[in-house]
């Protein structure tokens, strides 16, 4: 998959060995971080840099990761929530939970299983979390028809769903979100624990387009609560930073080989 990436932007230019930037979770073994770089080198690239997504996100929503103040960046991906507090260019706090996007959906589709005997797809299921879902109460609560296989007669039935019922059925996963937040709050240095609470919490990820989990993660923690604009482009935006500026991506990689030292 790789070769063919590099070979679609490369088009005309068959012998050039990119520079590659890969991101992965902060929570990787450094088994799967090599295998990761082994990969790109397989594709061709002529030197593979490794940085980790919540990093890569920060940068991409335009956080002063250098600077001596504390970031905290919570991207809600698909597969993973990743939280991570960043100072000096380094990671100082972060949790990586499996607890994101794909979860929500799976979280739907067992409640109307259980409640409403409606077999529901993926697919259903994602479109249901994106037109109904929220995180927090509404100001004004919506409702949608939901399509799916009736489990007992196995014929196709439709539904109409409330968007409070919704938020019900995806609390557990959304609350496991704002746990995790809590938790690496928790684990963050007092001082910069405080710039947080200054500058604030940005959301980005797909997740972070939820609604009303800006308000949520607001009420729960007290703290202010930022959604990046593009959330769902800041990995590949703050990747393409570290190509586009080797210094930016040198100071990220000496950062981070100082606190592993
Ligand atoms: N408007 C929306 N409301 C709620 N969720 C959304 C919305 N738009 C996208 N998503 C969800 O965001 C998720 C994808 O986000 P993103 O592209 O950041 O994930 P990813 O980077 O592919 O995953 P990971 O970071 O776990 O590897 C999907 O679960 C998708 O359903
Ligand atoms: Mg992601």
């Amino acid at each position: 998959m790789l070769r063919a990436f590099i070979a679609r932007v490369h088009r005309r230019r068959y012998f050039t060995k990119p520079r590659l930037v890969v991101c992965v979770p902060s929570g990787i073994s450094a088994v799967e971080r090599r295998s990761v770089q082994e990969a790109g080198y397989l594709a061709g690239a002529r030197h593979v840099w490794i940085v980790d997504e919540p990093m890569a996100a920060a940068i991409g929503a335009g956080l002063p990761v250098h600077e001596p103040t504390g970031n905290m960046v919570v991207d809600v991906g698909g597969g993973t929530t990743e939280v991570a507090v960043i100072s000096l260019g380094a990671v100082v706090a972060s949790m990586s939970i499996r607890s994101a996007g794909d979860s929500i959906d799976r979280a739907l589709v067992d409640w109307m299983a259980k409640e409403h005997d409606l077999l529901l797809g993926e697919r259903t299921a994602e479109n249901l979390k994106v037109s109904l879902g929220s995180a927090y109460p509404l100001p004004e609560e919506l409702e949608a028809e939901v399509r799916g296989r009736d489990m007992s007669s196995g014929l196709p039935r439709t539904l109409t769903m409330t968007s409070s019922e919704v938020r019900r059925a995806m609390a557990q996963p959304v609350a496991d979100i704002v746990d995790s937040v809590r938790t690496v709050l928790d684990k963050t240095p007092p001082e910069l624990a405080g710039d947080i609470v200054d500058r604030g919490i940005v959301l980005t990820g797909g997740g972070a387009l939820l609604r009303g989990l800006d308000e949520l993660l607001r009420r729960e923690t007290q703290i202010p609560v930022h959604v990046a604009t593009d959330p769902l482009e800041c990995v590949a935006r703050g990747a393409g930073k570290c190509v586009e500026e080797l210094d930016v991506l040198r100071s990220v990689l000496l950062a981070e080989s100082r606190r592993t030292a």
